[in-house]
Parts: C-alpha cells; structure tokens; sequence
C-alpha cells in the first residue's frame, strides 16, 4: 500500500436465524473468541478489521444483526450500503436452512444493491462440529448453485475456515466497489 492511501473501506453484513451463530462467528474470526453462552443480538453490532488484498488496504466492517423477529426491523435500514452479504445457518437446524431464500429476499429488497443478479452471497453453514446434522453438503450446495451464491462450512467453536470466507467476502465485496 502506498503511503498516506486511505484504506478501502468494505461492508459485510451477517443474517440469518436466531441463534445459527452469527455473533459468534464474527467474534471467532475478529477477536478470535468463542462463548457457549447465548446472548440474542439487539439491533446490531459490528467489529471492524484490517485486511491485505492484492497490496490493497481494506477495512472490513462486519455487521451482525439481530435474527429473532422482535429485532428484526431495527436490522434491515442497516443492509443498505453493503458490498456483500454473508446468509448463515445451522447444519443442525434444518428450518434455519430453509429460512435462507427469505433472508436472502428481504436483503435484495430492503439493501436496495445496484446490480441485485449480481450481488455476492456467501452462504455459511455453521456449527459443523456437532453430530446431529440436519442439512448435508450437498443440499445447501444445490441451493447456492440455484441462487449463485457461494457455499462454505465451517464452525465458529472449532474456527474452521473462517479466514478463507471472510477473505473470500471481501474480495468479492471489493468487486463491488
Ligand atoms: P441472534 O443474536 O439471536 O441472531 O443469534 P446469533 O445468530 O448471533 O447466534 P450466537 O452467535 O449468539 O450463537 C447462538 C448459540 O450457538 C450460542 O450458544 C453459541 O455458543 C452457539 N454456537 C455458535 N456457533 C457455534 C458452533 O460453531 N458450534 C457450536 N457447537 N455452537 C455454536
């Protein structure tokens, strides 16, 4: 990066159901912290951090909002202006999963992105480290190939291949800007 350059500053933002482990993915990949305990995000939280890409500085605001619907209007003026989504679920909680088509709706309708047919979407699955899976691979593959999203797994108690998505996410969001 060349002296006195300003970083390029890039949104993410988190959603999906209560509970799949946005906060705790965030914190895992930020703070490289994680809590069995449950605190329900109110609002919303965001943690920023510094990453390189391609000699390029870029600031990386993730945003993490509030699944439970009690919380959830506070959340969607806070799409707007984001250079890419992150849609998370539970592999062990099938209705999670199948709520994905509708966070990913309320995302294009209420962020309002310019080009909405290319907008990047990741897709975690999150919590591989427990036994009692509902959702396969394959299954949550198929889905992102339908909608062009990009598929990854991994856990937040167990920190397994967060770096490579949120390095993915920016870089994508980086096309964005
Ligand atoms: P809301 O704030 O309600 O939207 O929830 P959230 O999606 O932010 O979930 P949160 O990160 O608060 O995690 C919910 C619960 O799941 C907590 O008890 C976490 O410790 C647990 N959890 C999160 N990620 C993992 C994981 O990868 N594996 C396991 N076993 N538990 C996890």
């Amino acid at each position: 990066m060349s002296e006195g350059k300003t970083p390029i500053s890039l949104k993410m933002i988190l959603i999906g159901n209560s509970g799949v482990g946005k906060s705790s993915v965030m914190n895992r990949y930020v703070n490289h912290r994680f809590t069995s305990m449950y605190r329900a995000t109110i609002g919303t939280d965001f943690l920023s951090t510094t990453l390189e890409i391609d000699g390029e500085m870029v600031t990386l605001q993730i945003w993490d909002t509030a699944g439970t619907e009690r919380f959830q209007s506070l959340g969607t003026p806070l799409y707007r202006g984001s250079h890419c989504c992150m849609l998370v679920f539970d592999v062990t909680s099938a209705a999670s999963f199948g709520a994905l088509d509708m966070w990913r709706k309320e995302f294009l309708v209420q962020g309002e992105p310019q080009d909405p047919s290319n907008f990047p979407f990741l897709v975690l699955g999150n919590k591989t480290d427990l036994s009692n899976r509902e959702v396969s691979h394959g299954k949550a593959l198929q889905w992102c190939e339908q909608t062009g999203a990009e598929y990854f797994e991994g856990s937040a108690k167990q920190d397994v291949d967060l770096e490579k998505l949120f390095l993915r996410g920016a870089e994508r969001g980086l096309q964005q800007y």
